[in-house]
């Protein structure tokens, strides 16, 4: 191999284009997400969220502009970018007849890894999942399933990760599992692509926040930067600071 990984940024997106058709989907996109961070890319429903992950996750060639994961060229080098991922759709992958045990080690085998009990057991942990580990998929809530999901995404340790919605369609609990297992995944060096459509997933996870709209990244900045794009609203005796929400609805506007 003569590609040598470049240490900063994991992915590197410059002049990303893609339309299905005469649908204009993705107008030159661009964004770098550092190391070891967690990227939360929003937007409204088919505001290309999917797309940008497809892409990058090699399901998907755009049609202009380039893409790098982990110093590895979508386009040229994609099995070099496989071996550096893992993605987690909105819809998880578990298999409900075995036990969650039983699925981190199938697909710990699946990886020739050795050791795959160990594997299971330690992801288990690391996921609260210990005691529900024995037990069918069936029979856990949406958000131990999608918990689980996570946790097989990271069997062999990939150094980025896609969430595609990781949190749509489960209940605020659900949610809050999840949210906790994501930031588990930060601090270990792991980086975090996470796309969502809720304002307060975004708040909550991401160290820094992009908002795609029409086709392109209309901002992108940490939270704090993406407050100070709007003046605090004033009143006589209170200052009140923009929600996340108030700045996305007045770039994207109201109706999107
Ligand atoms: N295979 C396809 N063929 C044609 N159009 C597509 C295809 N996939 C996506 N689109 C269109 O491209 C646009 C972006 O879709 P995409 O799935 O990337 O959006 P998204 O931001 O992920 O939306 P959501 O929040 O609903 O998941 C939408 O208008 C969608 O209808
Ligand atoms: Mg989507």
């Amino acid at each position: 191999m003569t590609a040598n990984k470049v240490p900063e940024p994991a992915i590197h997106v410059r002049g990303l284009e893609k339309s299905y058709k005469e649908v204009r989907v993705l107008r030159g996109v661009d964004f770098e997400v550092a190391r070891g961070s967690i990227f939360a890319l929003l937007g409204s429903n088919g505001a290309g969220k999917t797309t940008v992950v497809k892409i990058l996750a090699t399901l998907l060639k755009a049609d202009a502009g380039t893409a790098r994961v982990d110093g590895f060229d979508v386009a040229t080098q994609p099995a070099d970018v496989r071996e550096s991922i893992s993605l987690t759709g909105q819809f998880a992958a578990v298999d409900a007849i075995l036990t969650g045990r039983e699925n981190l080690v199938l697909v710990a085998r699946l990886r020739h890894l050795k050791d795959p009990g160990r594997i299971a057991d330690d992801l288990l942990e690391r996921f609260s999942l210990t005691d529900a580990g024995t037990r069918k998929v069936s029979a856990y809530s949406g958000g131990m399933r999608r918990r689980l999901d996570i946790a097989m995404s990271l069997i062999g340790d990939p150094p980025v990760i896609f969430l595609d919605e990781p949190t749509t369609g489960l209940d605020p609990q659900g949610r809050v599992e999840v949210w906790q297992a994501v930031k588990e995944l930060t601090g270990r060096g792991t980086t975090v692509l996470l796309t969502t459509q809720y304002l307060d997933e975004a708040e909550q996870l991401a160290d820094r926040i992009a908002i795609l709209h029409q086709g392109r990244i209309l901002v992108n900045g940490t939270l704090a930067e993406l407050k100070r794009l709007l003046p605090p609203a004033k009143a006589e005796y209170v200052e009140k600071q923009p929600t996340l929400e108030d700045v996305f609805l007045a770039l994207v506007g109201t109706n999107a």
